[in-house]
């Protein structure tokens, strides 16, 4: 998820580009850049960084000109540096562009090029349109509205896009496909953004574009038109909400924006992996060391906090799935308890930062030890994924919120990919249960979205027990690991304590401290041991404590045995990690709320926890 910004009209154009960038940070901050055409010179000024990092090198350039584009980058393709950091320029320098989203037949688009004699400068798939357009200029002796409209017919995938002809520099094109584009209106002069958050100081008047829509800006002329060249009248609506809540899209905090994007950020995940016929899942950053994934006798798996928690489905994943040895461990003990690691081991690090100092740590370690490392990270070119052999990245987009939520279900997709893939390579797994669990696997998103539906419920049970000074959260099998991640949610930001525990040990001790002042929740979805959690919660009920379950959804035998019941959707044993943690992230963002705590920057966290 990247910001993009563009402006033309009366003012000099670089500190409009530069505080829109600003308003967009949360959208991607690991590089940026603008360019401003002054009538005769394109400015281009990008470097790997924040935007102030930007604004400081371009305050003493003396950069005048009206019209520009803007964007901070998130980077998908390619690692944030100054080369990789849009605007992207053509080669023979006849068009400047700036992308949100993912063009997925890149690489066919760029061998095209190259075998027209371009060369590229960057990894990136917006440097491909970039030239695409230049070439329809060039071949199709059009003009630069045409050029674009030739080259996005070419292009699969999604897409928001400003775009400056250096031919024709009095106007922005902009074009939108899945990737959101506004348009401001002003008076003798547009502003354009990924959202309203930049424009709203100048105009509350602003026009969302649709798909497929191309909209070319002159200073005093805003023409809309769709692919087929045919031209449509704007709907213009006014902006009426407050720019803090604009960042959050409408949210009360990034946490709850980032919970409901899930679906989203799994889809964007899977986006690529699984083939459109669901016959086949293809890591691809992970098969250059393919043969020796195959060849190892153990997998190790690091990670801290939520992160270790997927690592922990992980393990029942890949153990049930493709039948290799696992272990999960903390980076903090690993990288200090002398472990032994052996050359043919596999370790997997598991981080949504990619720079907790525990897990970079253990990454050193292993690669000492001559392990083959593997990276799961969702900041591209972070520190851990660029230390790591190879990795898959999980695209959550940036994840603003302490408490992480998008992110371990991204992380949880991509090694329920991973296991399903060495099922096959290793014929663990019948092809049948392999196709059946890929097809549930692509149904998550929507499932996910019905248990967003809830949400308002969720919300009455958190008031109800907002109170408690302590929670117990219990669960079996693959469920156990989301009874861990579930009471950390809750404590991190609701800061009641809360535990977890696989169910069945509750009578090895945590038993005594039920009572009707100890809320328990438990995991209870329909699978091969859920008549075992039924005995479990029968034994918490009998001592007069209190029960919330997450139950697969028309269950009646839990909901008569429990106080309080949160339905899921049916899904396969393997995936219910997925859909059975989307409540329990509810439950604890509420009732943070409803204590009065700060959601997305809860007391004594951090982000990242880059240190010891
Ligand atoms: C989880 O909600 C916390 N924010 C924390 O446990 C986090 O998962 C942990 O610090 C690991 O961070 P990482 O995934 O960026 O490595």
């Amino acid at each position: 998820m990247c910001g993009i910004v563009g402006y033309i009209g009366e003012r000099k154009a670089l500190p409009i580009l530069i505080n829109g960038l600003k308003r967009l940070e949360y959208r991607g901050y690991d590089s940026a850049g603008i360019a401003i055409h002054n009538g005769e010179k394109l400015h281009v000024h990008k470097k790997k960084g924040k935007v102030a990092d930007l604004e400081r090198d371009v305050k003493d350039k003396n950069i005048d000109g009206h019209i520009g584009i803007g964007h901070t980058r998130w980077a998908t393709h390619g690692e944030p540096n100054d080369v990789n950091a849009h605007p992207h320029v053509s080669q023979n320098g006849l068009f400047v562009l700036i992308h949100n989203g993912i063009i997925e037949n890149y690489k066919q688009l760029k061998n095209f090029l190259i075998d027209k004699g371009y060369q590229f400068k960057s990894e990136t798939d917006t440097e491909v349109l970039v030239n695409l357009i230049e070439y329809m200029y060039l071949e199709g002796g059009t003009d630069a509205e045409m050029a674009v409209r030739l080259a996005l017919s070419e292009v699969i995938g999604a897409y928001a896009i400003v775009v400056i002809s250096t031919n024709e520099p009095d106007k922005l094109i902009a074009a939108r496909k899945s990737s959101p584009l506004v348009i401001g209106l002003g008076k003798g002069e547009y502003f354009l953004a990924s959202d309203a958050t930049p424009i709203v100081e100048y105009t509350n008047r602003v026009v969302y574009l649709d798909n497929d829509n191309i909209a070319i800006l002159k200073k005093d002329e805003f023409v809309l038109k769709n692919l087929d060249n045919q031209e449509l009248s704007p709907i213009i609506q006014n902006i009426d909400f407050n720019l803090a809540a604009i960042e959050k899209n409408g949210y009360d905090h990034f946490m709850l924006k980032e919970i409901f994007e899930q679906p989203d950020a799994i889809h964007d995940t899977m986006r690529g992996r699984i083939s459109s016929d669901g016959t086949m899942v293809r890591l691809g950053g992970i098969m250059d060391v393919m043969d020796k994934i195959l060849k190892a006798e153990r997998f190790v798996i690091v990670g801290c906090g939520t992160s270790w928690h997927a690592g922990l489905v992980g393990e029942y994943l890949i153990e049930n799935l493709a039948r290799i040895p696992v272990e999960v461990e903390y980076g903090s003990e690993f990288r200090y308890r002398n472990p032994i690691i052996k050359k043919e081991d596999i370790v997997i690090a598991i981080s949504q930062s990619g720079e907790t100092a525990d897990t970079l740590a253990a990454v050193e370690l292993a690669k000492h030890n001559e392990a083959t490392v593997l990276g799961i990270c969702n900041v591209v070119g972070s520190s851990i994924a660029r230390e790591t052999h190879a990795g898959v990245y999980t695209h959550a987009g940036p994840e603003i919120g302490v408490a992480s939520t998008k992110a371990f279900t991204a992380q949880v997709t991509v090694l329920s990919m991973f296991s399903l893939m060495l099922s096959q390579e290793k014929g663990t797994l019948p092809y049948s249960d392999f196709k059946y669990l890929v097809k549930e696997l692509q149904h998550i998103p929507g499932k996910i979205a019905r248990v967003l539906e809830q949400n308002a419920y969720i919300r009455d049970l958190a008031d109800r027990y907002k109170n408690a000074t302590n929670f117990l959260y219990l669960g079996r099998g693959y469920l156990y690991p989301v009874a861990l991640e579930g009471a950390l949610k809750l404590k991190e930001i609701s800061y009641i304590h809360a535990e977890g525990y696989p169910a069945a040990e509750m009578k090895h001790g945590p038993i005594a401290l039920i009572d009707e002042n100890m809320p328990v929740v438990f995991l209870a979805t329909k699978d091969k041991i859920y008549e075992k959690v039924l005995n479990n919660i029968e034994e918490v009920k009998s001592r007069g404590g209190r029960v919330i379950a997450i139950a697969t959804e028309g269950d009646e035998t839990v909901r008569k045995m429990v106080d309080h019941i949160i339905e899921v959707p049916h899904v396969p044993e393997p995936l219910a990690p997925l859909v059975t943690v989307v409540p329990l992230q509810l439950l604890a963002y509420h009732a943070a709320v409803l204590r009065g705590n700060d959601v997305d920057q809860p007391r004594n966290l951090a982000k990242s926890v880059t240190v010891e």
